[in-house]
């Protein structure tokens, strides 16, 4: 009948249409294909020293639709993958933040200005007598005193991770630990009651390890979620949770609660390195607008 023979036209013009445009449209879809391959590869080789992850943002921006943005936002959508370590303290791991290209100019950078690291005293305290707490080298670096712009790139970037703004933050504090250094364990934030009253205090800290280190080197919180408070530990121990650093991550931690009060498990430190060397760019961000 009528509606067989049309239904029997209809599949078989499709079969006759299919087999026809089936070289034309793998054609056409190779090279749809390799231009988009050959446009994407455009961006890629332009942004190469660029800040790591740009390309991955354009990439990002044709997934989604972005947001008419305020004076201060840009059109970027940006992808920074973290692990949760922690929320006591609140600390989070951030790998492969920075490349290593990155990381060996902030080193080259640092290298000829080093001298060993001090610490902020308390009543009583001299340097005499907390010599061995901080056997590292270090020296401050601010991002304009960094002509390549690295720091720049990654100062924005922290500020993007951590939603601080880069205003709130201090000089890059670039530390070296050789063999046998370490930190003992210690607040970043101070405690007026120690300290006398701030005028600002340190909010979160984010470290960005430089390079690799064989052995050793961790940082350490030695009393996570309330781990090892038996008395029966030195709190110059390395224990508790440790971050192995690995060249280009970064970690974040908070030394405050949300309510501004100290979190007594942001304690930490850097254990001591045993083989090989530890470098780390330390960046504390504060409560207040920093003056340089
Ligand atoms: C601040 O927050 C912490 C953690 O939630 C809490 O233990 C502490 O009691 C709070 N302190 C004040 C003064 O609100």
């Amino acid at each position: 009948m009528r509606p067989k023979s049309l239904k029997g036209n209809w599949s078989s013009s499709l079969k006759f249409k299919a087999k026809l445009r089936l070289p034309t449209v793998v054609v056409l879809c190779s090279f749809f294909f390799l231009a988009g391959f050959f446009v994407s590869s455009l961006f890629f080789s332009q942004d190469v020293d660029g800040g790591g992850n740009r390309p991955r943002d354009r990439l990002l921006e044709t997934e989604y639709d972005t947001l008419p943005f305020g004076e201060t936002g840009d059109e970027s959508l940006t992808s920074i993958p973290f692990q949760v370590l922690s929320w006591y303290p609140r600390a989070l791991y951030f790998p492969n933040f920075a490349s290593a290209e990155q990381c060996e100019t902030i080193i080259d950078l640092a290298k000829p200005s080093l001298k060993p690291s001090t610490l902020a005293l308390r009543e009583g305290e001299t340097e005499e007598n907390t010599k061995g707490i901080r056997t590292s080298s270090g020296m401050f670096l601010s991002a304009s005193q960094d002509k390549s712009g690295t720091l720049d790139v990654i100062e924005e970037k922290i500020a993007r991770a951590t939603m601080l703004p880069r205003t709130n933050g201090e000089a890059f504090n670039v530390l070296r630990y050789e063999i046998g250094q370490k930190y003992n364990s210690h607040y970043d934030a101070f405690h007026p009651d120690e300290y006398g009253p701030q005028t600002s205090q340190r909010v979160a800290s984010f470290l960005l390890y430089l390079t690799d280190v064989e052995e050793g080197g961790e940082t350490m919180f030695p009393y996570e979620s309330g781990a090892n408070l038996d008395g029966k530990h030195d709190p110059r121990d390395c224990m508790g949770l440790r971050v192995k650093p690995r060249r280009g991550d970064g970690l974040l931690f908070y030394s405050l609660f949300p309510n501004g009060t100290i979190d007594p498990l942001s304690i930490h430190g850097s254990c001591a390195v045993i083989k090989g060397e530890k470098w780390v760019a330390t960046k504390w961000m504060r409560d207040q607008v920093q003056e340089e």
